[in-house]
């Protein structure tokens, strides 16, 4: 583990190490405070951690019964009974498994009738929850992080914005269905996720070596989302495996 004046960095050899050690400060901060609140991405990179954690409910050794969960994102115009939908997934892949009671999870409105007011609802109920206790976050290839796209300000709220190509393509390599994969999303902001009291950022594989490098390394700027992280010293922990860690 390396402790630098901007992040802690825990570099594990492998992916599923990175799905323990992400499961690790998920159990940490729930034996700590068990009514916790969440922030969960979707996405390839936190599969382990999810079925880790599930395993982990399943066994009796972590207990979300009392937890709180806010989805970090969503598409808009895709429902939440619609396979693509990353509330689906979320479902699918960790609140159904884990035994989460659907009443403790908040998920981002993705038909609103006025895009505007239910994005700041979002962030009102994140704020009357008492804000986020962990945000675990993925980085995309273009650096973002929840759905704020390379140019989001460091200040950015829960807000519906247009999704980048790079990131239309992430999603149009998973897409199922008849319809195109949709241009537009929900996403929770850079500057909501600054104010959690932890945040953890998950990366693994050779193919996110550059963009961890950049997001790490690389100057401090809305081009790369997942830099506008940085100096975070108290709150930021950075796990990657060593794919991922290769040009750190
Ligand atoms: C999705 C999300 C995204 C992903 C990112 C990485 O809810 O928040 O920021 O974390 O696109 O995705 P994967 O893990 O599939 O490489």
């Amino acid at each position: 583990m390396r402790v630098s004046n901007e992040y802690t960095l825990r570099i594990v050899p492998t992916a599923a190490d990175l799905a323990r050690s992400a499961a690790d400060v998920v159990s940490e901060t729930i034996r700590d405070k068990p009514d916790a609140v969440l922030a969960l991405p979707t996405g390839s990179t936190p599969l382990g951690m999810f079925t880790e954690l599930a395993r982990r409910a399943r066994a009796g050794t972590t207990d979300f019964s009392r937890t709180r969960f806010f989805c970090l994102d969503e598409y808009l115009g895709v429902s939440k009974e619609d396979p693509n939908s990353l509330t689906g997934w979320l479902f699918r892949e960790f609140f159904t498994p884990a035994g989460v009671s659907a009443a403790h999870v908040h998920t981002v409105p993705s038909e609103p009738a006025d895009a505007e007011a239910e994005a700041q609802a979002y962030e009102d109920t994140i704020i009357r929850a008492g804000g986020l206790d962990l945000a675990v976050l993925g980085i995309g290839a273009n650096g973002h992080i929840a759905f704020n796209e390379p140019g989001s300000a460091r200040d950015s709220r829960t807000r519906v914005l247009d999704l980048t190509p790079e990131s239309r393509d992430q999603a149009a390599a998973y897409w199922q269905g008849t319809f195109p994969a949709p241009s537009r999303a929900m996403t929770i902001g850079v500057g909501t996720l600054l104010d959690a009291a932890k945040i953890v950022l998950m990366a693994s594989g050779e193919a996110k070596a550059g963009i961890l490098h950049a997001a790490l390394r690389g100057p401090i700027s809305p081009a790369v989302p997942a830099s506008l992280l940085r100096p975070n010293p108290e709150k930021l922990i950075v796990i990657a495996d060593a794919a991922a860690a290769r040009d750190l």
